[in-house]
């Protein structure tokens, strides 16, 4: 186990990264109010499916209103009542972003961060319709994802995995992609968790349902992400704005607080930012449990409560609830007005009846589970009563897994890093041996289903918490190295026993020296807990090095829920260095189709390697603040501003490993010929009409195209493969101090064969070109000289060009 990060080097770190004026933390103690909560419109398309709502509302009583807006016990892991006087048929909410968490039968897909590596809009978007499907199949209404909170501000965030990358744009496509893709089948997505939710630690008050070894009080409340206007608009809420976009039917607010406000509670966010800014029409919910009050939340923009029926007391099915029959006396005492809970039904209503969720859904399968995980549902029935006798469920067990392993795998090898590859190492060809060493090799030795807990043995096909999922089926790397190797005849010896490898001469019992040595490393994370370490787990490093030391042909492949340190990234015997993070079920078949070269490498690093931990210390997790009783302990200020990621290493002019964007092929790619056109004809106005209209995403005008940028690429290599041109953008220096030196504004994952070129066309809208002006309160385009940079990573400027605005 390494050392965690040392305090000193994290304080000299953020000393040296930040820039602009010193931090005041009394600027942080509360947020700004924002009231009242704004009413929808069905602007953006969902008009007809407003009035749809109207018309329904009419008929409710202010009871059905609370139960359409508060969590009630049923068979999924959000349940919202069957009103079956309205032939309302509920709503089943259920987990997560790579899997229908706890249904039997269904595909555990790539997490976001193996397909935020594939760079490859299409198959996000087919990812998307794919689990779409499976919802939808299994009878849930809502897909809870995607994620872009945590975004990765902290390379040891427990749960970064289940989101896309540290960089907003790459997110934001991801993002946008998702939803659409998830929304075509009828299903609706919720964006989560909003906002600034950047570690697990504390991120809920001890003593409620989180382990803890901090004194139990609810009095203490959970972590502050305390961040500037600027930051924010950048970084964090950037991505929320294209689900916006996209059309998401709900976002689910975080646990934490941001600037000493529940994000539950926080009207500036909900009310001021997403509803307003954003101009969101769906509903808002809270992640499970983060409801702290009643009036205070539902005033600031709340509007659903999950799961309703608990508050902070141990999980049962006794408790009383803020919400429900509360909100009734809160509505009749006037506390929270008429309109306000009929903007808020009217927000759940639309999108159900805009994806035709009223038409046609499927009942709902029961073995979904219900929170917390249960084995047996059967446990649960006397729940489910209210459900069957409203007509609701239907078989259970249903198998909606479909053809969906093909693109599984696919884009398993899709988003697959290969960071190394020396001595013509990869892809093998039919070696006479195959040594393969490391605990992440073979198959699961402890249950098709991951909770919470790390485990010794077995590959790591996604991480833990409610991102995880339950395996109908895995397929083991070791299990389809064998299955290759068959047909290759080549013999396959292994050790899977770190303890027994990480020792001197542990792998030199296999003799003679195999011809190719494959390592295999992983490294574990869950929900409510952040890693305390970037070294793989089971003292990996050392497993690698002592197969190093006797096999001179040691290829490392690497499952991991986020950045890892490399310390033998240099070892000339690594010969090839592989990542694939966590790929689902089709692990193995998608590892073998990159070793052995029948899917070429594509996919791109979604962060940077830097060559030391201490290198990311600029956002370090705060765990140092334990055994305290002060209620208001928990702050955690990102004084960074925006410079996370390649964006700190860039602007400090730090030297990294293997930088943001980086990723081999087998084959090799050049980029040619760019050109640069501005497509407005008039002179471009720094700021977007204040009369221009706020779309679900922001003012349209953000979204508009005002350049275009050209590069030819071409396989100049002898084997077809895909590559990502990369567009990068620096603003003039009139954009402030502490702007990053430059960001990610466009990709494209371009196919082709050898020896083939093709153009590439970005184009930059006007979001692209701005940075948030604090004092105006608006995205503003600051004037100067803008540099374009393409290349096939964050560090590899292949053709440049600049414009003037
Ligand atoms: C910090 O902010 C507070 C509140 O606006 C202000 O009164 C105080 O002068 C500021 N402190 C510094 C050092 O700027
Ligand atoms: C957080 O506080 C900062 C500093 O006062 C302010 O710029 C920002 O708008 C606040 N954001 C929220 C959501 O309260
Ligand atoms: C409202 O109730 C009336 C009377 O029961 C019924 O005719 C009408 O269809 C209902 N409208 C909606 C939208 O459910
Ligand atoms: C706090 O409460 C939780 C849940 O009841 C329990 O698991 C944990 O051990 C407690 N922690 C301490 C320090 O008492
Ligand atoms: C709570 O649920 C259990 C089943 O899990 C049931 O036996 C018990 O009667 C329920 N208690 C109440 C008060 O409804
Ligand atoms: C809600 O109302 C019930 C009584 O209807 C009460 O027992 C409970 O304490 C109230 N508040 C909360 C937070 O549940
Ligand atoms: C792994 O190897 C170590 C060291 O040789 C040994 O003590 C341990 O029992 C082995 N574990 C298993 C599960 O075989
Ligand atoms: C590389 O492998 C050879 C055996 O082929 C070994 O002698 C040498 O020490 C190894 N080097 C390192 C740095 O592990
Ligand atoms: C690598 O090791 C193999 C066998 O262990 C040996 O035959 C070969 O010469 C070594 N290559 C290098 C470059 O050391
Ligand atoms: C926490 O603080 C309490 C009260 O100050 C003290 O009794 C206890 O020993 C402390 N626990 C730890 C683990 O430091
Ligand atoms: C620019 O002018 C041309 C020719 O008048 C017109 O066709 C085009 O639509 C204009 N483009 C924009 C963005 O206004
Ligand atoms: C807002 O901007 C969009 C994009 O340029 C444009 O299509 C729309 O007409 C504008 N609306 C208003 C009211 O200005």
């Amino acid at each position: 186990m390494a050392p965690l990060l040392d305090l000193a080097a994290v304080i000299l770190a953020c000393a040296a990264g930040v820039s602009g004026e010193a931090w005041n933390s009394s600027l942080f103690t509360s947020s700004p109010d924002v009231f009242p909560s704004p009413q929808m419109s069905g602007i953006g398309g969902w008009e007809a499916a407003m009035a749809k709502a109207n018309a329904f509302l009419a008929n409710m009583t202010l009871q059905e209103k609370t139960i359409m807006l508060t969590g009630a016990n049923g068979p999924c892991v959000g349940n919202i009542s069957p009103i079956p006087r309205l032939g309302f048929k509920g709503l089943c909410l259920q987990d997560g972003p790579a899997s229908v968490r706890e249904a039997t039968y269904v595909s555990v897909f790539p997490a976001g961060l193996t397909t935020a590596a594939s760079w490859d809009r299409d198959l996000m978007k087919t990812r998307g319709i794919y689990m779409g499907q499976e919802f939808r199949d299994k009878g849930s209404h809502v897909y809870l994802g995607p994620v872009a909170g945590p975004l990765g501000r902290s390379a040891l965030s427990g749960r970064n995995w289940e989101g896309f990358s540290p960089d907003p744009y790459l997110t934001g496509v991801a993002m946008e992609e998702t939803i659409t893709g998830v929304q075509s089948t009828g299903v609706q997505a919720s964006a989560k968790h909003f906002v600034a939710y950047e570690q697990e630690t504390m991120r809920n008050p001890p003593g409620t349902f989180e382990a803890t070894t901090i004194p139990n009080s609810t009095e203490i409340q959970s972590i502050s992400s305390n961040v500037e206007d600027r930051t924010l608009h950048e970084l964090y809420l950037w991505p929320f704005a294209n689900a916006v976009r996209a059309g998401v039917a709900n976002v689910m607010c975080s646990y934490n607080r941001v600037n000493s406000t529940w994000a539950s509670q926080n009207s500036k966010l909900l009310n001021g930012l997403l509803k307003t800014e954003l101009g969101f029409q769906g509903y808002v919910v809270s992640d499970w449990m983060a409801v702290h009050t009643g009036v205070d939340t539902i005033n600031a923009g709340l509007d659903m409560n999950m799961p309703g029926q608990w508050n902070w007391a141990p999980i049962d099915n006794t408790t009383s609830s803020w919400w429900g029959p509360n909100l009734t006396v809160s509505v009749n005492n006037g506390s929270v007005s008429a309109s306000r809970i009929d903007d808020m039904v009217r927000r759940v209503l639309t999108p159900y009846f805009f994806l035709g969720q009223d038409q046609d859904f499927p009942t709902i399968d029961p073995s979904m589970g219900a929170y917390p995980m249960v084995d047996d549902f059967e446990a649960e029935s006397y729940w489910l009563d209210s459900w069957t006798a409203a007509g609701v469920l239907g078989s259970a067990n249903r198998d909606v897994r479909g053809n969906h392993s093909t693109l599984i795998r696919e884009l398993g090898a899709a988003g697959t890093v290969l960071l190394k590859n020396t001595n013509g190492a990869l892809p093998l060809k039919a070696p006479s041996s195959i040594g393969v060493f490391g605990n992440a090799a073979g198959d699961l030795t402890t249950g098709p289903y991951y909770h919470a807990d790390s485990y010794e043995y077995g590959c790591l096909p996604i991480g833990g918490g409610s991102g995880s999922g339950r395996f109908s089926y895995l397929v083991a790397p070791l299990e389809a190295i064998k299955a290759q190797a068959n047909k290759d005849g080549s013999a396959v010896t292994y050790i899977l026993n770190n303890t027994q490898l990480a020792i001197d001469g542990g792998a030199s019992t296999i003799y003679p020296v195999p011809e190719v040595c494959l390592v295999f490393l992983k490294t574990w994370a869950a929900e409510g807990t952040d890693r305390d370490t970037l070294h793989v787990d089971y003292d990996g490093d050392s497993v690698v090095e002592q197969v190093a030391s006797y096999c001179n042909n040691t290829v490392v492949v690497s499952q991991s829920t986020g950045i890892n340190v490399m310390p033998w990234a240099s070892n000339p015997n690594v010969t090839a260095i592989v990542i694939s993070h966590l790929s689902g079920n089709e692990i193995g078949n998608s590892l073998v189709d990159i070793l052995y070269g029948v899917y070429n490498p594509s996919g791109k690093l979604p962060y940077s390697i830097a060559h030391n931990e201490s290198d990311y210390s600029f956002a370090p997790v705060v765990t140092s603040v334990a055994n305290t009783t002060d209620p208001n302990a928990w702050q955690s200020d990102f004084t960074e501003r925006l410079l996370i990621d390649y964006r700190y290493f860039d602007y400090n002019n730090i030297s990294v490993l293997y930088e943001f964007g980086f990723g081999l092929s087998y084959t090799t790619f050049d980029l040619a010929n760019i050109s640069i056109s501005k497509l407005a004809n008039s002179t471009i106005a720094s700021l977007p009409a204040a009369t221009n209209v706020t779309a679900p995403g922001g003012k349209a005008e953000l979204w508009d195209a005002l350049y275009s940028v050209t590069v030819s690429v071409s396989n100049t290599g002898s084997l077809a493969g895909a590559t990502v041109p990369q567009l990068y953008v620096t603003l003039p220096a009139t954009a402030g101090e502490g702007t990053p030196v430059q960001q990610l504004r466009g990709f494209d994952k371009i196919s082709l064969e050898a020896g083939e070129t093709k153009t590439v066309t970005f184009e930059l809208m006007r979001r692209d070109l701005s940075v948030w002006d604090t004092l105006v309160q608006e995205w503003r385009i600051p004037s100067g000289d803008f540099g374009v940079k393409v290349g096939f990573s964050s560090r590899d400027a292949k053709v440049q060009g600049t414009f003037t605005i």
